[in-house]
């Protein structure tokens, strides 16, 4: 066998077309598939580009012959050899070499490898587990390969249209002060200072609003988040943001800018023309109708408030709900469930009690009839006006939850979307954004009963609601805004607080002395004091934006290398114990081992 060491390759092994027949070529790759025609030997040599067909032929080289009878997948090959037309009967036209081959004259293996865990082969998935562990293997497999060409398209375009709108791409620092996101902080012990740790940011927030004050004017970051938070399809410990930032602007500016961008990564990811302006929703409104500030608008079924009419019912679950403290009778109505068979209502009432509801009241629609055990507790009259307020038609179920408000909204902006999957009454094909607008700037938490801020304690209230911090924070409403994309959040942000007097004001609501705002964010309250411009910003959740594009639940399959549900890394088996050396220099003891 002759030795190819002296050779780089000539072409990768998607490039190779009809028009170079002829040509000696060198091909290096991975051994994708062997096949044994008798006589010819094919191997498909793989790598990031595509695959070719190459012909180790005995009346050639018997050595390259031999040698194909060694390889297995995955082993590394270099081949050299002349480019050739495949047979008419051979052409594969579902692959882009799929007009030519190449017969080897000259090949070597230059690395072998053990039966991998799973086959490389884009038809064929893996476990997850395995898919993390061994997620270099995972990689070669088209899927992920192709999504991560994604990403990296995704943040070229980012890049390329700040740019051209004058934003300044800034770094922030990752080993910084806790910033209040209202996640828990990832900790990092420091050596030089005994005692005192860093936080790993949960968003550049704070960084960003100095960077306004610098007079930075627009400011962006494709940048490493780190929220220590209960994980979930779409949450990671370490996810990344587009954040950005800007002064001297209002909501409708910041909007136009996200929509842009946001049309620039459609397009360049792939290729979609997107309409702008996105549509608004109130925040009100959105939790009215769907149930959630991340309503999926690709389908109807929409909430409806009937506590109006369950007055006019003698159904005591509808009238205790409605004559008690903040209980309310709301319904929707489910496209073409009067189809439903005892089981299925069953099994619908048994996932709305799942959800937090204490039963599902249903209503068939059939032929123009209303069918329930419960009709006998309406008027015609009022169960005709439930089902135009349902906006329900024949053929529909009309179901109900009685409760406190915000469990109606849960359980029943819950029971749309699964429905919504369930039923296909959501075309995949769509990309639904909608601007969420006028969040309430405080919500009251029940467990420390107090006043905790929505987005977080920098952003501004209206104007018009701005006296009302002692009379009435709940009535206040924010500057804030969230873009939302098929059902998901995909981005959020504000305009933020730039006079001291509403900050201070913003603190005390919140209950932070000023002793407690001095020590955690003094820095950024001092910078206020030197010519803060007026400013808002916004970040987007990448990975999100990238696992809607790329048709995934999981915001995983678009990380290269992603923790799993326990935040663990499977590749690397981190976190792990450390040295008691390692501790003692952070000054540090482990009650645990
Ligand atoms: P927020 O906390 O809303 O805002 O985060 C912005 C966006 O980041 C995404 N996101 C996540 N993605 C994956 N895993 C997570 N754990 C995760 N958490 C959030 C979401 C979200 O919309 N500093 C503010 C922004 C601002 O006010 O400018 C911030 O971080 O898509
Ligand atoms: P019951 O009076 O418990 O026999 O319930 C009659 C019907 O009302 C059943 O279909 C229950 O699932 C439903 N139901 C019970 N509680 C509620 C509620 N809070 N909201 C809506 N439906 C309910």
């Amino acid at each position: 066998m002759s030795n190819l060491s002296g050779f780089k390759r000539t072409h990768n092994c998607g490039e190779l077309r009809a028009d170079c027949i002829g040509e000696t070529v060198t091909l290096v790759g991975w051994v994708h598939r062997v096949r044994d025609h008798g006589g010819l030997v094919f191997v498909d040599l793989r790598d990031r580009y595509g695959t070719t067909q190459v012909a180790l032929n005995p009346q050639i080289d018997s050595g390259a012959h031999k040698l194909a009878h060694s390889v297995r997948p995955e082993f590394v090959l270099i081949i050299r050899g002349k480019l050739s037309a495949r047979p008419e009967d051979t052409i594969n036209k579902k692959l882009k070499t799929g007009e030519i081959e190449v017969y080897a004259d000259q090949a070597e293996i230059l690395n072998t490898s053990k039966t991998t865990p799973f086959v490389i082969d884009e038809n064929e998935e893996p476990s997850d587990e395995l898919k993390l562990k061994y997620r270099y293997l995972e990689m070669r497999r088209g899927p992920m390969l192709s999504r991560l060409v994604k990403r990296h398209k995704l943040y070229m375009a980012t890049r390329k249209y700040l740019d051209k709108n004058g934003f300044l791409e800034v770094e922030t620092p990752m080993l910084t002060k806790s910033t209040p996101e209202g996640a828990r902080d990832y900790l990092v012990p420091s050596r030089v200072n005994n005692g005192n740790f860093y936080a790993l940011p949960q968003s550049p927030q704070l960084f960003k609003q100095i960077l306004m004050i610098s007079g930075m004017d627009k400011y962006f970051q494709i940048t490493r988040c780190f929220r220590d938070e209960d994980l979930r399809a779409d949450r990671q410990p370490e996810f990344t943001q587009i954040d950005m930032e800007m002064s001297f602007v209002d909501e409708k500016d910041i909007q136009d800018v996200c929509e842009g961008m946001v049309k620039a990564i459609f397009k360049s990811v792939i290729d979609v023309d997107l309409r702008s302006p996105f549509p608004t929703l109130q925040y009100r409104e959105a939790l009215e109708k769907y149930g959630t500030d991340c309503p999926d608008l690709r389908f109807g079924m929409e909430l409806s408030n009937v506590s109006k009419l369950a007055r006019k019912s003698d159904f005591k679950v509808f009238l205790d709900a409605v004559s008690s403290d903040g209980g309310a009778v709301r319904g929707m109505a489910i496209s073409g469930g009067a189809s439903f068979s005892r089981k299925e209502l069953d099994d619908l009432t048994t996932e709305a009690i799942g959800y937090g509801a204490k039963g599902l009241a249903w209503i068939k629609l059939t032929d123009g009839a209303y069918q329930s055990p419960i009709v006998k507790f309406f008027e015609p009259k009022v169960l005709d006006e439930i089902k135009t307020s349902l906006g329900a038609q024949d053929g529909d179920l009309m179901v109900f939850v009685a409760d406190k408000i915000q469990v109606g909204l849960d359980v029943l902006g819950t029971l749309r979307v699964s429905l919504g999957k369930r039923l296909n009454l959501i075309d995949s094909s769509q990309f639904k954004f909608v601007w969420i607008v006028n969040f309430p700037l405080f919500e009251y938490d029940e467990e420390a009963k107090r006043l905790v801020a929505l987005h977080h304690p920098f952003t501004s209230p209206i104007f018009a609601d701005k006296d009302k911090f002692e009379s009435d924070p709940l009535s206040i409403r924010a500057r804030a805004y969230d873009l939302v994309l098929n059902g998901t959040e995909i981005g959020g942000g504000s305009i933020r607080i730039h006079e001291k007097e509403i900050q201070n004001k913003m603190f005390a609501a919140l209950n932070i002395t000023d002793d407690e705002a001095r020590e955690k964010f003094g820095f950024l309250l001092e910078a206020f004091e030197f010519g803060a411009p007026p400013h808002g910003g916004i970040a987007f959740g990448l990975d999100r934006v990238l696992a809607i594009i790329c048709g995934t639940d999981s915001i995983r399959d678009v990380i290269a290398f992603p923790k799993t549900q326990k935040a663990t890394c499977l590749l690397t088996d981190a976190p792990s114990c450390v040295d008691k050396r390692q501790l003692k220099e952070l000054g540090l003891k482990s009650e645990i081992g």
